[in-house]
């Protein structure tokens, strides 16, 4: 292990994030009833950390430099990608592979319009992250919820139920890969079984892997094109710096495509729509990439710890159950156990615990017993919020 791998990061340092043109702190108010000055958020998908130390000087020294004109030479960009997936995720990337997108959303909107036409259909494996299926109902595509069964509280593949669904007008798949809210990392196996699910109905699989950083310990994730590589004349990958490092504010994304006739395809969209990447964004995730090795290990190591402390403090409070999270800074939580209905979940959650948690239905109709908390906080914030949730369930027995 190198020197730079043994260096440590100090995650309780506490930021204030209010007043600061934050989503989860200052809309928390008028989304939830929550208010920023007594209450904690736990919501929206970004962390309370600091950045690396590397993207701050970064930052600094383009402020100090103080001209904001035209990004190019873009070379140093794609090397520190191609260099941090086939260091952390063994997987080779050719630049001219990458494409930047305005944020990963971004991404799968564009891959929706080069992929796809208006109706036909896209499948989603629910509950899951609820913009895939807002961008897709918005792109005019057919949306194909397909629910996971749990079992042993778990998600699992129902291959059966996604068969039964198809109606033929089908063309892309999206994955989520870990899975975002259940933080459950798929076997090399499951994916085999979805690549070839993808193949028998000629579907393009997209792989969002924008959590593929974030894998707790004692835990491995394998990317699709490195657990399957035969995928890839009909895999698109989606990833980002943006929720490894914290920096969801430089709307980066990338859209991965090693086949040719599908990156054409692709090209000729992202172009026709001019977009693409912004200076502040990819010069933040190349330093990132190139020198945030360590800060992410120490990173994976606190959401461990986080996650076992958060999961251990709920299921303290007999019925309501917490998945276990392999990846990712979110923990799902079920109350369906307390017999309870959701308004009264949620008054209790908002109301006497004063927290604001992402609601579970967002996700996918089987996500309605659910509500799923952001543990990307100081150790402080979940050591609170578990006295508060514990708290304001108190009188359960
Ligand atoms: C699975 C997944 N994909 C994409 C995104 C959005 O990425 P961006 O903020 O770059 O649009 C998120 C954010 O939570 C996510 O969880």
């Amino acid at each position: 292990m190198s020197k730079s791998d043994m260096q440590t990061f100090d995650f309780d340092i506490e930021t204030d994030r209010r007043g600061t043109h934050s989503d989860k702190w200052d809309n928390m108010f008028a989304k939830y009833g929550v208010s920023p000055d007594t209450g904690l958020a736990m919501w929206v998908a970004d962390t309370d950390f600091q950045a690396p130390p590397a993207v701050l000087s970064c930052l600094d020294d383009m402020v100090s430099h103080g001209v904001f004109g035209y990004y190019g030479n873009d070379a140093p960009y794609f090397e520190a990608i191609s260099g941090w997936m086939s260091r952390r995720h063994n997987w080779q990337v050719a630049p001219e592979h990458i494409h930047t997108t305005h944020g990963l959303g971004n991404g799968i909107a564009l891959c929706l319009q080069a992929f796809s036409e208006i109706g036909d259909g896209v499948i989603i494996l629910t509950p899951v992250y609820h913009a895939f299926a807002r961008i897709i109902k918005a792109s005019g595509r057919d949306l194909r919820e397909v629910d996971m069964p749990l079992e042993a509280g778990r998600y699992v593949l129902d291959f059966d139920a996604l068969e039964a669904a198809l109606t033929g007008n089908e063309k892309i798949f999206l994955l989520c890969s870990p899975h975002n809210p259940g933080g459950r990392i798929w076997t090399s196996e499951e994916l085999e079984m979805i690549v070839a699910f993808c193949e028998r109905h000629d579907l393009i699989l997209m792989s969002d892997e924008i959590h593929h950083d974030l894998i707790l310990p004692g835990h491995k994730h394998v990317s699709m094109p490195v657990a399957v590589p035969e995928s890839l004349p009909r895999l698109v990958m989606l990833t980002a710096a943006t929720k490894t490092f914290n920096l969801p504010a430089g709307l980066t994304g990338n859209v991965i495509i090693q086949d040719s006739m599908l990156r054409r395809q692709y090209q000729t969209v992202q172009k026709a729509l001019a977009i693409g990447g912004n200076a502040f964004g990819m010069r933040m995730a190349e330093a990132a990439y190139a020198h945030g090795d360590s800060w992410v290990n120490s990173l994976c190591a606190y959401l461990g710890e986080n996650e076992r402390l958060f999961r251990s403090g709920l299921e303290a409070i007999p019925g309501v159950s917490v998945m276990q999270s392999e990846a990712t800074f979110l923990s799902w939580v079920d109350f369906s156990g307390l017999g309870m209905e959701m308004a009264e979940v949620l008054d209790r959650v908002q109301r006497r615990a004063e927290i604001a948690p992402n609601l579970g239905e967002t996700f996918g109709a089987a996500g309605a017993d659910f509500l799923r908390f952001n543990i990307g906080t100081q150790r402080s914030r979940i050591e609170d919020a578990v006295k508060r949730l514990q708290s304001a369930f108190s009188d359960i027995q």
